[in-house]
């Protein structure tokens, strides 16, 4: 029986994980595939990381592994421009199948690549890119596809979901907890992927592409991350009946597609609002199929490891199919929903000076704007202390909060810009 020769670019944290899992598991593999899989090739710059995996060939240049007698390439050195995207088109080119876990290269190339990989008739497979070790994009891909999709929204960011719960349970600040997720291998080799929300907009663009039959459209992103947040935001969340999580949503509107990363106020005790620590949650609202809620390890070695090992073997058992469940040549492109004419309610913070009239003043632009509000904390403070001025707003549109909120922020008696966080219906 013909093995099916593999080779892996990068050997951190994720190529580290994947060639001991193929190693550690090779007979139960090997079985499951159908044949044997065989580790014919490491690549990594890094001399004591080739050194430290059994493959009889020890490479340091992705075109000397894009040339190997591997059938399959394992890219995972990472980046969205550069040598990634350059191996995994060599490796199309040289008619090897590709798996991979970069959701950088696959939100901005995808298109293009997915195009490459079918004329060529080889896979392209990217289960590990979008929620580590959830099987979303198989689910996507090949499962849920009779009843439309009408939105998809989730956790898709392991180190914002830890920083974000371990803030809540330890009053710990934000830098202090990012450090933890960096050292635990879940954040990325810039963090601030992961903190400013563009890694979930990576993902959520290839979700979207996924649900609605579209090429990934990074750009049609609108991002919003979790720095701006702080230990009150949350406390304050808590007492309304609400937790704090950065989301990413798309959802098929008739204006359009919306896709939106966020930090959003997720009502306590829904499935979403229960998803802790580097765990990822993604629900799909599949119309009469009903909707789908799955969970699951989001980032770290294992889980990451298990999904690219996953599509390692769906390849060697002869499932090549589209990279996007529908061909590369029909994906059509995105048409984006006008941002401005989205609507939600609203959790607003103000942070003012404690005199007379400071709230009819902020009561008064919202009421311009034609803002209605539901409900409102005021915290006592500390002689000389500004105050916290909290409130939900009944459902309005983005474009009045955005207008009220400038407005305020230019006031005299504000003394930080205002925190506006929409509340994500039930
Ligand atoms: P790491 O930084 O741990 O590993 C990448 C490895 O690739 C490093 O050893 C790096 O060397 C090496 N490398 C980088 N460029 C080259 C090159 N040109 N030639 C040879 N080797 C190179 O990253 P991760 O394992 O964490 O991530 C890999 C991919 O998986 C990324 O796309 C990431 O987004 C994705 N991913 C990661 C998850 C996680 O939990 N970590 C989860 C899901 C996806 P050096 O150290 O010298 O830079
Ligand atoms: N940095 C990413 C996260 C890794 O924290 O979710 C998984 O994609």
């Amino acid at each position: 029986m013909n093995a099916m020769k593999i080779g892996i670019a990068g050997l951190g944290t994720v190529g580290g994980g994947v060639a001991k899992g193929l190693r550690v598991h090779g007979e139960m593999l090997d079985a499951r595939a159908g044949t044997p899989l065989e580790l014919v090739a490491v690549c990594d710059r890094d001399p004591a990381k080739r050194e430290a995996f059994d493959a009889p060939a020890k490479l340091d240049d992705i075109k000397a592994l894009a040339a190997s007698k591997a059938d399959l390439i394992v890219e995972l050195i990472g980046g969205e421009n550069g040598a990634a995207p350059m191996l995994v088109e060599e490796a199309l080119k040289a008619g090897k199948h590709v798996v991979t876990a970069n959701k950088a290269m696959m939100a901005r190339h995808g298109a293009r690549l997915a195009a490459l990989a079918e004329k060529n008739g080889r896979a392209l497979k990217f289960e590990a890119a979008v929620a580590g070790g959830i099987p979303i994009v198989k689910s996507l891909r090949e499962s849920l596809i009779v009843n439309g999709i009408k939105a998809v929204r989730g956790i898709l960011n392991g180190t914002c979901n830890y920083i974000l719960t371990q803030m809540e349970a330890t009053g710990r600040s934000f830098d202090d907890v990012l450090k933890d997720a960096q050292a635990l291998g879940y954040a990325e080799a810039d963090p601030e992927l992961d903190v400013g929300g563009g890694d979930t907009a990576h993902k959520l663009a290839l979700l979207t592409a996924l649900a609605f039959g579209v090429a990934p459209d990074l750009d049609a992103v609108s991002v919003q991350g979790i720095r701006a947040i702080t230990p009150d935001d949350i406390s304050f969340a808590r007492e309304f009946g609400y937790r704090i999580k950065l989301l990413g949503i798309a959802r098929q509107t008739d204006n359009g597609i919306i896709q939106r990363v966020q930090p959003a106020m997720v009502c306590a005790g829904t499935p979403l609002a229960d998803v802790d620590g580097v765990l990822n949650g993604v629900v799909v609202n599949a119309n009469e199929a009903g909707p789908f809620f799955f969970e699951g390890r989001g980032a770290g070695e294992y889980p990451t490891a298990n999904a690219v090992i996953a599509d390692i073997v769906d390849i060697a058992r002869g499932n090549v199919g589209s990279v996007f469940g529908v061909p590369a040549a029909s994906l059509s492109a995105l048409s984006p929903a006008p941002a401005a004419g989205a609507s939600s309610a609203f959790y607003l913070r103000f942070q003012v000076l404690d005199v007379p009239g400071v709230l009819a003043e902020i009561a008064s632009h919202l009421a311009k704007w034609r803002v209605s509000i539901e409900s409102m904390i005021q915290r006592g403070r500390a002689p000389g202390e500004a105050v916290s001025i909290v409130m939900i707003t009944h459902e309005t549109t983005y474009a009045a909060v955005e207008g009220a909120l400038q407005t305020i922020a230019g006031t005299s008696n504000v003394v930080a810009p205002p925190v506006k966080i929409p509340m994500e219906a039930k």
